[in-house]
């Protein structure tokens, strides 16, 4: 699997600063990271997107979700690698993610990734497995790191922590609005079908869908031994319900502020 560039396992000077955005799906985390990282040109690191490719991976070869050790062989073995915020983009966009030269940004994206994403997240070899992986994203000048553990486990010292979260139904129409924008740009079918006669309703099946889909991840991602989806002791928590992307960006940038971070 390979990190964005060579990084030396030695330090002479002190570790990158490092924002940590944890939070559950549809909370906007991924575009307050994203923002973040471009607004203060840092590096980023969607968390999520390696566990969906790993989910990825077991559904097309038919590894079982419980296969501990061959999860944990395939994400070694897979070469992963990302579009980073620096240099590669002058604004916020989606990263991409090629996997084995091929660009699996809008697979990984699907709603049916979503599920095994979520089951392969809560084997302990996997989340070993990609723990030094994550880490080597953390370079000069600095790393917003998006996902669940950013930070209770994997960036512990990260200088500023916000847990970013909303009501189940926000997040389920937030969801429903990305994935219905996508299919329109043409880069996504699921998950309204294509029956345009029956878009009201099938709109109102796939809404009512995704919420149940949003519940049972939250749960399966709350109540796993390892790495449970919980805001740390020292995170800031922002319930972004009733705020636009705008407020919940003001917020982190005053938080930023307040920290002495970026430039
Ligand atoms: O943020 P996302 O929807 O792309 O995450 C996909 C899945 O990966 C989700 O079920 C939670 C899991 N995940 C995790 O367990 N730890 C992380 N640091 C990031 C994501």
């Amino acid at each position: 699997m390979s990190t964005p560039s060579a990084c030396s396992t030695r330090r002479t000077i002190s570790p990158a600063d490092v924002i940590a955005i944890d939070g559950p799906g549809g909370s906007g985390k991924g575009t307050v990271a994203s923002r973040l990282a471009a607004a203060l040109g840092w590096h980023l690191l969607d968390s999520g997107a390696l566990y969906r490719v790993v989910g990825l991976i077991a559904l097309r070869r038919g590894i079982d979700f419980d296969d501990a050790e061959a999860l944990a062989e395939a994400a070694r073995k897979a070469d992963i690698a990302f579009q980073d915020t620096l240099g590669a983009m002058s604004g916020p966009s989606p990263i991409r993610v090629v996997v084995d030269g091929i660009d699996e940004t809008d697979a990984i994206r699907r709603a049916e990734i979503e599920q095994p994403a979520s089951r392969v997240a809560a084997v302990p070899a996997l989340r070993e497995a990609l723990f030094a992986i994550q880490q080597a994203f953390r370079r000069p000048p600095g790393l917003v790191a998006d996902g669940r553990d950013m930070g209770t486990v994997v960036f512990p010292d990260a200088r500023l922590k916000i847990y970013l979260t909303a009501s189940v139904d926000a997040r389920a129409r937030r969801r429903f609005e990305q994935l219905k924008q996508r299919e329109a740009s043409g880069s996504l079918r699921a998950p309204f079908g294509s029956d345009r006669e029956n878009v009201a309703g099938s709109a109102a099946a796939a809404l009512a869908a995704i919420r149940a889909s949003t519940e049972a991840r939250d749960e399966r991602d709350r109540t796993r031994p390892v790495s449970p989806l919980l805001p740390a002791p020292d995170a800031v928590t922002i319930d972004s319900t009733e705020m636009s992307i705008d407020d919940v960006m003001a917020a982190a940038m005053a938080l930023v502020q307040e920290r002495g971070l970026g430039r």
